[in-house]
Formats: structure tokens, sequence, C-alpha cells
């Protein structure tokens, strides 16, 4: 579980020199949005597109949707301008790319006081040190798996099981509910792949994942359905937790419920459920 409750089902890229997708994204059914200063931007256009994306910042217009920059890395050329324009924008928060040590973070948090931080865990040293990047620093909110990069770094080829990415994907995973980070699963290429989408986006709600980053509109619906709580699971919770507060008056500590037990812990996890549906509500709403 991660600390902040906004839904991260739908996290989608866009490309932040594209004013198109800047305007489109003010009605799309993301729940955040990641301004793209790097893979996204060709190097022409890098410095171009802080400004473009500043005034589309300040224009507002992005209703309940996080607003998260992402820079560029530490080792490039445009990570002190992208920094410093950073700190004047209008966002929630700012993602770091190829995060691989805690001191990565902590320059940054250093250079820009007050902002919510979060990083992109996409290199080999960033996966094996997940665990001390994810306590790197108490502004840290959340992880974003980039698995292009990482695919890269291993030389692993691409599977629809994602196999060989499956050791990465867990342990950062595992390092950001430590820390109580929220945990964004990594891209799915194939855009016009809806089928291909669902799987992967049920895959990483399996594995424990808040949701997925997606890089164009067509995908949104998918991840949204599949990392929200269905009828089913929210009906089931609703049983639990009347089924153990029956037990309780009656001073047993177990209930059952379709022949499975319910504990304490499993009526913190149906609370989460509901909680979870009431947040994704109030966005629709
Ligand atoms: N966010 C918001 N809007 C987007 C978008 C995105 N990621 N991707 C496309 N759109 C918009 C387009 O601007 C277009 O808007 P319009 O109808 O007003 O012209 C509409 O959605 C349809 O786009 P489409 O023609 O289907 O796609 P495209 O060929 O223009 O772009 C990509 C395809 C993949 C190049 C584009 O989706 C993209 O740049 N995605 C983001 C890539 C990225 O951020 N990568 C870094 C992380 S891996
Ligand atoms: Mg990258």
């Amino acid at each position: 579980m991660s600390r902040d409750t906004h839904p991260y089902r739908s996290v989608l890229y866009l490309p932040a020199s594209n004013e198109r997708a800047l305007a489109k994204a003010r009605s799309l059914a993301a729940d955040a949005v990641i301004f793209d200063l790097e893979d996204a931007v060709a190097p022409d256009q890098k410095v171009a597109a802080r400004d473009t994306l500043s005034a589309a910042l300040a224009d507002g217009g992005f209703g309940a949707r996080r607003r998260i920059v992402r820079i560029n890395d530490a080792d490039t050329e445009w990570y002190a301008g992208d920094v410093a324009a950073a700190a004047t924008m209008a966002c929630d928060a700012v993602l770091l790319p190829k995060v691989s040590t805690p001191d990565h973070l902590q320059t940054l948090a250093d250079a820009l006081p007050g902002v919510a931080l979060w990083a992109m865990i996409e290199t080999a040293e960033g996966v094996l040190r997940s665990a001390e990047i994810a306590r790197a620093h108490p502004r840290l909110e959340g992880f974003v798996l980039g698995t292009n990069d990482l695919a890269k770094e291993i030389g692993c080829r691409p599977r629809a099981d994602r196999l060989p990415m499956m050791t990465a994907l867990q342990t950062a995973l595992m390092a950001a509910r430590m820390a109580g980070l929220v945990a964004v699963d990594g891209v799915y290429n194939a855009f016009r792949d809806e089928e291909g989408l669902r799987a992967e986006c049920e895959q990483g709600r399996d594995l424990g994942f808040d949701g997925k980053t997606l890089i164009h509109p067509a995908q949104l619906d998918i991840a949204n359905a599949v990392f929200s709580p269905s009828d089913e699971d929210v009906a089931l919770a609703e049983r639990q937790i009347a089924a153990f507060d029956e037990v309780s008056a009656a001073g047993k500590g177990v209930a059952v419920v379709d022949g499975r037990i319910v504990e304490n812990l499993h009526v913190e996890q149906a609370r989460a459920t509901l909680a979870k549906a009431r947040a994704i509500a109030a966005l629709a709403g």
C-alpha cells in the first residue's frame, strides 16, 4: 500500500514538445500525466519543450490529474536547465530517470526544495539498489518502472509473459511497498494491440502495481478498467467486512466467507478496496 491515496491506474506519458497532446491531455481519462522532457523529446527540441510545457502547465485545466514532469537525467547536458525550469512549473511532482543510487535523488531533492519526487527504476543498479533508493528521501512518492531501458540494459527479449523482467519488476515493487511508495508498471509498446495491453495490465495488477504507464490515449480505458476494483471485488469486500463485524460482536476473530477465512488483515484489505473504489468514483464525479 502506498501513502498516496490518489489513483494511479493510468499514467500517460506525453512529449512536452507536442502542443496537441498537451491540449488533449486536459480532457483524457488519465489518473496522472507524465509530461516528458526526456526520451519522447528529440535533442534539438529539448530546450524549447521546457517553455512549451511551462506555458501549458501555467494555463492549467488538468483537473484532478496528477501532473508529473519527467526531466532529463543527471548525466545529460539538459539536467541543470530542466531542474531550474521544473522548479517554477505548476506541477505535482518531478520524475527523475535512471535513478541508480540514493545520491541521485538526494541531489535533486536539494535542488528542488518542497517538491514531491518520483524515480524511474530502469537500470540494473537501480533495481538492485531499489530498497536504498526507496528510502532515499521523505519527499519520494513513487516508482515508475522503465521497462524499455531495463530490457536494453539486461539484454532480454520482449515476451508476452515478461518472464525475463519478473525479477526486476518484483524487486522494485517490493522496495516501493516497503517504503509506502506508489508503484507504476512499465509501458506496453504495441499501442494498437488491445488484447496484449489488457493481458499485461492484468499481470501488472496481479503482481501488485497501482497502475500502468501508457503512451497513447487509446490505452487509457483498458488500464482504468483493469486497475479498478470490479463490482465483484467491492461486493466481496462489503460481505467480508459485514461477516467479520458479526463474528467480532460474538467475540471471535475469524469469519468465513465463500469457504475462505476472513481475519483482521483481510478486513484491512477489504477496506482498502472500498477506499480505492471511492477514490476512483470521486475522480469521475
Ligand atoms: N498523450 C496525449 N495525446 C496523445 C498522445 C499522448 N501520449 N499520443 C497521441 N496523442 C494524441 C495525438 O496528438 C492525436 O491528437 P489529435 O487527434 O488532436 O491530433 C491523437 O492523440 C491521436 O494520435 P495518433 O495519430 O493515433 O498517434 P500519433 O501517430 O500522433 O502518435 C505516438 C503516436 C506513439 C508517436 C504518440 O502516441 C506518442 O508520442 N506517445 C508518447 C511517447 C512517449 O511519451 N514516450 C516516452 C515514454 S516511453
Ligand atoms: Mg528511458
